[in-house]
């Protein structure tokens, strides 16, 4: 869409909000990953400039947008049953607008069944049409006609939407959008289309403005960050973007989600050491430890190149906190590839893992795949998984006692009186104190530890 049209049904919507004797509210649920949630914080920008005010109430919202995750059947049945929840404030309130976007609203099929079975919703736009969508509210608002717009158009990543963020202290800062890599399990590169990095000196203006704000994390988000910088006109790369970005004066931290194992270079490790506000932690999604599944993922290193990046980065930051994704019966894994898998947890000692059953995904390689592995199986693997991670973590966790962890407070502890943050590490850390240390970084001297997290004094 031209610039001009963007901005044309803007001021239409805006001139509508106007007009009505009471505010109009807008409220934008996002599902899925920090990506999806930075996005949502755009499109309730973009509201906000239309005249909405934005609400987490949804039964007191005129504009209810899904921003949806499609990465495992999970998160779309959540999804359709929320949809589903909607009817009936439809029928009460039928002049509310319905919007589904984001990564399932991208998938044919899905938009098929939506406009068959829910009739409920009014519009759905996919991960392309970002600046479509106010033409797709006026409309929706001015000719009551459900409205879809999933084109893949090659249009610029918006740099002028600014978002309406969730949180003061904490902010996602995409760098890249889309993925090259096609690992044979994921939807994502069909969904989110091929990579593009945006330009540094933008990412560095919203960094700047970020801190200036008062942020005390900014986490660099994109599907694959370090494959940064490929397709610029400037010789860029993630490291060298890490270091700009370490540059810029402030007291705040840098942690970035997340790069892919076959890209963490030596230079890359050395860059996170360097950078003082750069975390010392690392997320880096293993999905197997057998070779033959890594194979068959497509994921492009074995076990052993995995394991060489992981001791690279324990010689140079002994402690050095790592974590990963697991992902749990792929089509055909055997036991054998399974007890591959629980070999590399137990020589890494992650901090922690994100685990997942394998979920086919309609439209990729390894749906095709027939699978021979039970679920019964899988369930029965899943379960063992977790619990060697907890001896894992109860074990590992200890190396923390004694020490002093920097800790941005973000909420109420599990018990009375305690408050939670997360390290440095990404460790949640509970310690004695009130409200009044959210958004905020102290340093707090560990006590105790348990598998989920570490206990101490704020200093
Ligand atoms: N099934 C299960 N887990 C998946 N992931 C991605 N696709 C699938 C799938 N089809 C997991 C991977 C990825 C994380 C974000 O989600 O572990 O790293
Ligand atoms: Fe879900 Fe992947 Fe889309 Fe994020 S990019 S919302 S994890 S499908």
């Amino acid at each position: 869409m031209a610039e001009n049209e963007y901005g044309r049904y803007t001021a239409l919507v805006r001139e509508l909000t106007e007009k009505r004797d009471t505010p109009s509210l807008a409220c934008v649920h996002s599902y899925g990953c920090q990506q999806n949630v930075s996005d949502g914080e755009k499109i309730a920008g973009m509201l906000s400039v239309m005249g909405y005010g934005i609400t987490n109430d949804i039964n007191n919202a005129d504009v209810i947008i899904l921003n949806t995750c499609a990465v495992r059947e999970n998160a779309e049945l959540k999804v359709f049953g929320n949809i589903g929840d909607l009817k009936h404030l439809k029928e009460e309130k039928p002049d509310i607008i319905i919007g589904l976007c984001g990564c399932m609203a991208q998938q044919e099929h899905i938009v098929e069944k939506i406009k068959r079975s829910y009739k409920q919703v009014d519009i759905v736009f996919g991960t392309f049409a970002f600046k479509e969508f106010p033409k797709l509210l006026y409309t929706a608002l001015t000719e009551r006609k459900t409205v879809c717009d999933i084109t893949e158009y090659k249009a610029d990543i918006p740099e002028d939407i600014s978002a309406v963020r969730g949180c003061k202290y904490k902010a996602g800062v995409p760098v890249m959008y889309g993925c090259n890599n096609f690992c044979t399990y994921c939807i994502v590169p069909y969904v989110r289309g091929r990579e593009r990095s945006r330009r540094p000196e933008n990412i560095i203006a919203e960094v700047k403005a970020l801190v200036n704000d008062g942020c005390k994390e900014i986490m660099l988000l994109g599907q694959n960050v370090n494959s940064y910088g490929r397709g610029l006109d400037e010789d860029i790369d993630f490291s060298e973007l890490l270091r700009r970005i370490n540059h810029i004066d402030g007291d705040f931290r840098i942690r970035f989600m997340s790069p892919h194992p076959k890209d963490a270079t030596p230079e890359f490790i050395d860059t996170i050491k360097e950078c003082d506000k750069v975390c010392k932690h690392l997320h880096l999604p293993l999905q197997s430890g057998s070779d033959t599944v890594l194979k068959a993922m497509n994921r492009r290193y074995t076990v052993a190149d995995y394991m060489k990046t992981v001791d690279y980065a324990r010689s140079v930051m002994p402690d050095f906190s790592i974590t990963t994704d697991i992902i749990v019966g792929f089509p055909n894994e055997t036991y054998e590839d399974f007890l591959g898998t629980i070999d590399v947890m137990k020589r890494v000692r992650y901090d922690n893992i994100y685990s997942f059953i394998y979920s086919k995904r309609s439209g990729t390689k390894a749906a095709e795949i027939v699978d021979n592995t039970s679920e019964e199986d899988k369930g029965k693997w899943f379960r063992q998984l977790l619990e060697v991670q907890r001896e894992i973590s109860t074990e590992y966790y200890k190396r923390f006692i004694g020490k002093t962890m920097r800790v941005l407070f973000d909420g109420k502890g599990r018990r009375d009186g305690m408050m939670t943050g997360k390290s440095d590490e990404f460790i949640i850390v509970e310690a004695k104190g009130d409200e009044s240390l959210i958004g905020q970084i102290k340093d707090v001297r560990i006590t105790d530890s348990y598998n989920w997290a570490v206990h101490g004094e704020i200093i």
